[in-house]
């Protein structure tokens, strides 16, 4: 295993003790968001931050003259994403995250890693989303390994029971647990201490899909220690598509990418020298990056929104989204619409369950003419609030509410 802290990029500070900072105000301002147009879907995108517009542009501007974009430092453009993201998951070294372009890669690069035998089970939770699905059902029927993909049971208490059956599937034969922060359906929670610490005591690889929750939820893969934690750019990081960041452990130190590029090698930014051709990958996480991970377009882009994210903190965005929806939640409560517990769910992202009587059609309907944009899933709404999200956004979804149960 190598050390941390190794190679040439700069380390992460320890986490001092967070100071006591002031709640967060509106950031509708920093988005080019109209005044009507009621955006509760970051979990199916999130907008861009106007800086990071401005970058994307200036980016895209820059290829006009492609001496512009040299090496070493338009080539390593990259690395300065790979620091953002490791404090925002307070992971103490950079190179341990790796540059990817989906969440499926990654997952697939963990598949790859893993050593999965005959009889060993991978538990994934009930209706998980696919690209943390596909990787795994193939490693399963190659090795003869039992995915079991873990529902919430029947009755109340849905959270906590969902909770409680992932925990019990986990055994001795567990060789992989592969599940979301929050379920990308209905937001509802599981508690990352509380599997991390079982997975160690079966010696199971932790693979997290925190792409519905990194950025607006803390997350600390120092507290944790999961093998794998992976997050698309374009939902709750406000950044492009196509982009991933990724963080491995060091049970992946010495794994085989999914492709062999030449960028995540050893020395691969001796330009000069590039058919001195060098076997040996990068360090860390750094061998697992795609080819042409310097994308000078979207690098800028998720960095300036990065940024912004890193200086409201996730804490403070969490807070936020719980103040603004709380009263929302009783009000609707009292018309017979119901979420799951607060402690077993996102205050960003959650399901409102409808009573018998609302009629989804003309609920839909409704939601589209007043310009309320929120996901219908199955019987539930699911709505995802940011910091962009304002009480006049759930004012109007708050009339199209009370209108469905008349
Ligand atoms: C939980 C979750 N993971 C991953 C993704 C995206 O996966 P990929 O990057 O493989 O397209 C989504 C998209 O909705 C998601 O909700």
């Amino acid at each position: 295993m190598r050390p941390e802290g190794d190679g040439t990029l700069g380390t992460v500070r320890a986490a001092a003790p967070p100071p006591e900072r002031s709640p967060l105000s509106c950031r509708r301002e920093d988005f080019h968001l109209p005044g009507d147009y009621h955006y509760l879907n970051c979990a199916y995108m999130g907008p861009l931050p106007r800086v990071a517009e401005e970058a994307g542009i200036a980016a895209i501007r820059a290829k006009r003259m492609p001496t512009d974009i040299v090496p070493p430092d338009a080539f390593w453009e990259t690395d300065g994403l790979r620091e953002r993201f490791a404090r925002l998951v307070n992971a103490p070294n950079p190179r341990r995250v790796a540059i990817q372009p989906g969440v499926s890669y990654a997952v697939a690069t963990a598949a790859r890693n893993l050593p999965v035998s005959a009889g060993d089970s991978i538990v994934l939770t009930h209706e998980q989303f696919p690209g943390n699905v596909y990787a795994w059902r193939r490693l399963a029927a190659e090795r003869g390994a039992e995915l079991r993909a873990v529902g919430p049971g029947d009755g109340p208490g849905r959270g906590r029971r969902w909770n409680e059956r992932l925990l019990e599937a986990i055994d001795a034969r567990t060789a992989v647990v592969s599940v979301p922060n929050v379920h990308w359906t209905d937001g509802t929670r599981f508690d990352l201490e509380a599997l991390a610490e079982r997975c160690r005591d079966v010696d199971a690889a932790l693979v997290l899909d925190a792409t519905q929750s990194v950025g607006a939820l803390p997350i600390d893969v120092t507290r944790l220690r999961p093998d794998v934690l992976v997050s698309a750019t374009y939902k709750w990081l406000l950044g492009p598509y196509t982009l991933a960041l990724t963080y491995f452990g060091p049970r992946f130190d010495d794994g085989v990418p999914l492709e062999e590029t030449w960028i995540a090698r050893e020395r691969s930014d001796d330009f000069q020298n590039l058919v001195d051709y060098q076997d040996a990958y990068a360090p860390c996480a750094v061998r697992y990056d795609m080819a042409e991970r310097s994308n000078f377009f979207l690098a800028p882009i998720a960095a300036a929104a990065l940024d912004m994210i890193l200086e409201w903190s996730p804490e403070r965005i969490q807070a936020y989204c719980r103040s603004l929806t709380a009263d929302f939640l009783t009000e609707v409560g009292e018309l017979g619409y119901s979420v799951e517990d607060e402690a077993w769910r996102g205050a960003h992202l959650f399901g409102l369950r409808m009573p018998a009587s609302v009629e989804l059609g003309p609920l839909r309907d409704r939601l589209a003419e007043r310009r309320v944009f929120a996901s219908l899933r199955g019987s539930a709404l699911r709505l995802s609030p940011n910091v962009y999200n304002d009480p006049a956004d759930l004012a109007v979804l708050h009339e199209v509410l009370v209108e469905a149960v008349r």
